[in-house]
């Protein structure tokens, strides 16, 4: 079984909103996690357009203003939720690396140290 970090508990991110977190603790969020329902997508924090720029204007603002798309605020590339494929922008026809979200029985969320050093 790989190694795994504890992200938050389920709960703790709204219903269609996103939350960063930084679990190598580096000092800054190196991913994302956006709840739709009971589904969780989380991807690497960094923009396919320029490859090491993060992607929200401020802390956890991942989303554009109706809570339907990733939005990279450097440019305005929009990202499908689902998918993190880039559909307008510079950037269309990439996607977002995507991590794997573990979510176990006590709602809490977890990700794979393996995921995370790519
Ligand atoms: S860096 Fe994200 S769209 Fe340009």
């Amino acid at each position: 079984m790989s190694k795994r970090v504890r992200l938050c508990r389920a709960e703790d991110i709204p219903d269609y909103c996103a939350q960063g977190f930084d679990p190598n603790r580096r000092g800054f969020d190196t991913l994302f996690v956006v709840r739709q329902g009971r589904y969780f997508y989380a991807y690497a924090d960094v923009c396919p357009h320029y490859g090491d720029t993060s992607l929200p204007w401020k802390k956890d603002e991942y989303l554009d203003a109706a809570g339907e798309n990733i939005v990279c605020a450097a440019h305005g590339a929009l990202f499908n939720i689902r998918s993190g494929l880039c559909t307008s922008g510079p950037c269309k026809g990439e996607s977002l690396r995507p991590i794997s979200v573990i979510r176990e029985s006590d709602d809490s969320l977890w990700v794979a140290l393996e995921d995370l050093e790519q």
